[in-house]
């Protein structure tokens, strides 16, 4: 049976629902979110949840938070409060729809620009590659095959655009948006907290090709001029993971991520809009397993739901 959460219901608090995430305005400057079971691919919410995955991904999220908080004691991040018994006492009779899943944190300003970072040419970056030999304004060694691993991490940014398809945007439009200073720090994180990352991961047999990170800033943190590490971090759904062991340059890669999913909606006749397709329970067992199995050698930890 399915019985992933495809909504939170958190009555009489005002709530804002992303693709992924149900995020409630609590007072003093605080955020509830709450990471549901949706899934989206080709930015396009599906109809059908996979059980657990929100539980998943707030659980490998507050790992990498808890692991860069050692190894950047200067990288702020967003968290208040991930465990659920000592949220607020409004917040109790709703614990067995939270557990796991839910967080709180500060309510920030959100950057507009995703702070992508690319260790291994693929996706998109390798379109754009075929084409110019060009990603994000950075000129590339020639020469590259699909999935390579890049000769240094590179900094490719996007919008996050409020509706529709995120588009790559240059350092320099993007630093007249959010102000040089901020992003080159943004920049700066991206592309450190990746690589520290990415080591660690190798370590657990899983490749992390390319990820997404989210910045807001907030008055009280360096007078708004400090990127806080906000969203996600490091997840099946923000970042590519191949397992390391049947790696090979020259061809696509077996992953842990949402590509599974992307893979078997390429086998539809879908348009890709509005709605999607129902899962087929083999797909939605198959992508749960693939969550658990880079939660479980990431963290170390058994999964519990
Ligand atoms: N600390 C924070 N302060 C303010 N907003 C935050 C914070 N952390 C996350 N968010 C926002 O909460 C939302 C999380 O929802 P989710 O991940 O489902 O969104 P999405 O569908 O990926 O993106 P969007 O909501 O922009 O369409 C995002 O819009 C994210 O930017
Ligand atoms: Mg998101």
């Amino acid at each position: 049976m399915n019985n992933a959460l495809l909504q939170s219901n958190i009555p009489n608090l005002p709530v804002r629902r992303g693709k992924v995430r149900d995020v409630y305005q609590l007072g003093g400057d605080r955020l509830l979110i709450v990471a549901s079971d949706r899934i989206s691919a080709f930015d396009v919410v599906m109809p059908t949840g996979i059980p657990d995955k929100g539980s998943i991904l707030t659980g490998l999220s507050n790992f990498w938070f808890d692991f860069f908080r050692k190894e950047f004691p200067d990288c702020r991040n967003h968290l208040i409060e991930t465990d659920a018994a000592k949220f607020p006492a409004e917040l109790q009779p709703y614990r067995a729809q939270l557990a796991g899943r839910a967080v709180i944190c500060r309510k920030t300003k959100v950057m507009p620009i995703e702070g992508i970072v690319r260790g291994y040419i693929t996706g998109s970056g390798w379109k754009d590659y075929l084409k110019t030999g060009i990603v994000s304004g950075i000129k590339l060694p020639p020469g590259l095959k699909q999935c390579q691993q890049l000769p240094e991490p590179i900094f490719t940014p996007s919008t996050k655009a409020e509706a529709g398809h995120d588009e790559p945007i240059s350092f320099e439009e993007a630093a007249k948006q959010v102000g040089e200073g901020v992003l080159a720090k943004a920049r700066r994180l991206t592309i450190d907290l990746y690589a520290r990352a990415a080591q660690f991961a190798r370590g657990k047999g899983i490749i992390i090709a390319d990820t997404k990170f989210e910045f807001g800033t907030h008055p009280d943190v360096d007078n708004g001029q400090t990127p806080i590490l906000i969203d996600e971090a490091l997840t099946p759904d923000s970042s590519r993971f191949w397992p390391a062991d049947q790696y090979e340059v020259g061809r696509d890669q077996a992953s842990f991520d949402k590509q599974y999913v992307r893979n078997y909606l390429e086998t539809l006749s879908w348009n890709k809009q509005p709605p999607g397709p129902e899962l087929p329970a083999d797909v939605v067992m198959n992508t749960r397993a693939k969550y658990v199995e880079a939660f479980e050698r990431l963290t170390g930890s058994k999964f519990q739901a």
